[in-house]
């Protein structure tokens, strides 16, 4: 891992958020009733429908502003938004996938933990029934894509770790336990087969759909199969981190431990990874600054799980946050509205390589995901240990 030369001040912090909040304000009247394209095109985000598997993040930034300033302009626009997330749910549209939690935790729980509002508790609990309903009890995981069951499809993605905490969130909420206990199985599932030997991690396992034992592993958007796609690993990492936070079980500690032992070895210079981990500095490969961003949420809150425990060992990691945090603040966030109507740039979504499956698309561009991570790590160190995140 490179040295810790400089970490980011709290007056950076500060500045930073700042800069973060007024970019968010600036773009209200483009999107107020609209979301955010997944990826920006030449670093501006088109707008688009209620109907992506990112549209979550563009209202889980305007409730971080909420939070930040207290200005009602981001209640009013934040509950627009809640309104158009309750439809989606209730009519069903483009929600036959697993990515529930990066579409309501951000959107609907931080609404309801914010305000207490009625229609953003009631669709993130429908949301959170969807999810469950994806549960497959032959190999328990939450299947992630296609038609249930199908053979072809019969496989789990590491992604679906963010996904569990609006399921641990549901049991809280409703006092049902079912949908904490399908999150812990396919949690299990997925950290006992996704891992390998090294601490990388597979994107996507597929599993036998007679016996439901692991079947292979296969990337998706990382570089090839046995690569190290960075985004893969960061999901790795922040989901290994918030089954601790819900659980307290110590097992889930050891393997964020593992996880990001293997990112930190890997990491360049300036902390922030190539979008494979596979390639390092001088390999002319672009970067994915939002897995740089997710990283340092879960090592923060990693941090703050410790202050309560120092026996953990834990204690360490708000200096790598803050080391990262100094490099995205420094070099890849947006500091000039004319250049890009994002926060976070460099990131990319997904590249195409003679050995993956992905459609290409937003490479080397702000990513919804990347802008509101950043913000989140923003906002944990602005706040300390009283912030609540919507995870
Ligand atoms: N969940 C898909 C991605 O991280 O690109």
């Amino acid at each position: 891992m490179p040295d810790l030369k400089e970490i980011i001040t709290r007056g950076e912090v500060s500045g930073a958020l700042r800069i973060a909040a007024a970019q968010v304000r600036r773009n209200l009247p483009q999107f107020t009733y609209k979301c955010q394209n997944h990826s920006s095109i030449n670093n501006f985000y088109p707008p688009c429908e209620n109907e992506q598997w990112t549209c979550g993040f563009w209202p889980g930034e305007i409730w971080l502003a909420y939070e930040y300033s207290g200005d009602e302009i981001f209640k009013y626009a934040g509950f627009i938004q809640v309104e158009s997330f309750l439809k989606r749910i209730e009519n069903k549209t483009a929600v036959a996938h697993h990515d529930m939690g990066f579409l309501y935790s951000p959107s609907c729980v931080a609404a309801y933990k914010l305000t207490g509002n009625e229609a953003a508790r009631r669709a993130a609990l429908l949301a959170a029934d969807q999810l469950i309903a994806r549960f497959q009890p032959v190999g328990e995981f939450i299947q992630a894509w296609g038609e249930l069951g199908a053979k072809d499809n019969y496989r789990y993605i590491i992604d679906c770790l963010m996904n569990l905490p609006l399921l641990f969130w549901a049991s809280e909420e409703s006092g049902d336990e079912k949908y904490r206990e399908i999150a812990l199985r396919h949690a299990d599932t997925c950290l006992k087969y996704s891992i390998r030997p090294d601490g990388s991690t597979f994107h996507t396992v597929f599993m036998n759909p007679e016996t439901g034992a692991f079947s292979r592993g296969e990337t998706c958007q990382g570089y090839s199969d046995d690569s190290f796609w960075a985004r893969g690993q960061a999901w790795a990492i922040y989901g290994a981190a918030l089954c601790c936070r819900y659980t307290g079980d110590c097992k889930y500690i050891e393997i964020f431990k593992r996880v990001l032992s293997f990112f930190k070895e890997r990491l360049p210079e300036d902390f922030v990874p190539y979008w494979d981990m596979i390639f390092t500095d001088g390999s002319g490969e672009p970067r994915d600054s939002s897995s740089a961003a997710i990283v340092i949420c879960a090592l923060l809150e990693m941090e703050k799980l410790s202050q309560y425990d120092d026996s953990t060992g834990l204690n360490e990691y708000a200096s790598l946050a803050k080391a990262m945090l100094k490099s995205l603040v420094d070099n890849y966030s947006v500091k000039d509205p004319a250049k890009s109507n994002g926060l976070l740039l460099h990131g990319t979504y997904s590249k195409k390589s003679p050995y993956n499956t992905c459609t290409p698309e937003g490479v080397d561009e702000c990513v919804s995901w990347g802008d509101y991570f950043y913000m989140e790590a923003l906002m944990r160190l602005e706040f300390d240990c009283d912030w609540e995140p919507c995870w």
